[in-house]
């Protein structure tokens, strides 16, 4: 699919009239003033909803729109090799709608690359896949698959795109991603996430923000994600090294509730 035929689609002129009814009401450009913690909003799961029945709703071009509107300061979205839920269609029509940043998470390989290529997001984020797992479930093996990215990652920089990778809280990882070139990480917050208030969890959060304030003094921007919610977001929201956050899918489930900009809006303020 080129970029030429999604231009022509019809919900392509639908999403814009409904950004043009909104913007002047909604948009406040003075959110995307930098000295506060930004929020990405992940939007993978509304096309699993599409996937499901192999439909053309939920769109989540349009949810993305919403969610900037809302407050969101960046989207993001993961292609998959096995399209389980985006699919180029979806990359082409964030490109040409979004009004803040586009992130593509995906792994390392030559199709990916191609389609960022074609895309060009603001950001590529270099993450690990497996074909069975529901979720990612890792960082990046930076350290030992250091020729490769080293090999992979300037052709996207020439093209003007940012690379990023998910690594976990790990000193070695993340000296290994300065060493292969990445301008940003993204520090796995799924070991803090998954824990219950206490002692255990506190030592996952000094993890994130000992390899936070690695990252920052390697010159890397750092951000974090995974597993955050509305319950857990608080203590990483307060390491300020980090500057910003990629959140799905407890937004998204917030969202099958309330809407996506109420779910987008109460996530914003939580991280005043
Ligand atoms: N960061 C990365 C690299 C991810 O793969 C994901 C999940 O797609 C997220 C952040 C968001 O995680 P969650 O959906 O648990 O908020």
């Amino acid at each position: 699919m080129t970029f030429k035929s999604v231009k022509s689609l019809s919900i392509y002129n639908t999403i814009n009239f409904h950004v043009s009814l909104f913007a002047f009401d909604v948009y406040n450009p003075m959110q995307n003033m930098e000295g506060h913690m930004r929020l990405s909003v992940n939007v993978d799961h509304f096309a699993t909803i599409r996937e499901a029945r192999r439909s053309d709703e939920p769109d989540p071009v349009l949810a993305a729109l919403l969610a900037e509107l809302a407050g969101a300061e960046g989207i993001v979205c993961h292609i998959r090799a096995d399209r389980r839920h985006i699919k180029e269609r979806d990359l082409f029509l964030f490109r040409q709608s979004l009004k803040t940043k586009l992130n593509i998470e995906m792994a390392a390989t030559e199709e990916m690359k191609r389609i960022a290529l074609d895309v060009k997001p603001d950001v590529v984020s270099l993450v690990p896949e497996r074909d069975e797992e529901l979720t990612t479930e890792g960082g990046l093996d930076v350290a030992d698959n250091q020729e490769h990215l080293k090999d992979h990652i300037p052709a996207l920089q020439k093209a003007g795109i940012k690379v990023s990778i998910f690594v976990d809280p790990d000193i070695d990882q993340i000296t290994a991603c300065r060493d292969v070139g990445a301008n940003l990480i993204e520090i796995n917050t799924a070991k803090y996430s998954d824990l219950k208030p206490g002692e255990e969890r506190d030592e996952a959060l000094v993890e994130v923000k000992r390899s936070a304030v690695h990252g920052r003094q390697l010159g890397l921007e750092v951000h974090a994600g995974h597993g955050l919610d509305y319950k857990n977001i608080g203590p990483i929201a307060e390491i300020p090294e980090l500057t910003e956050f990629s959140i799905g899918f407890s937004i998204i489930a917030r969202s099958a509730i309330v809407g996506i900009e109420k779910a987008v809006r109460e996530m914003v303020e939580l991280l005043k």
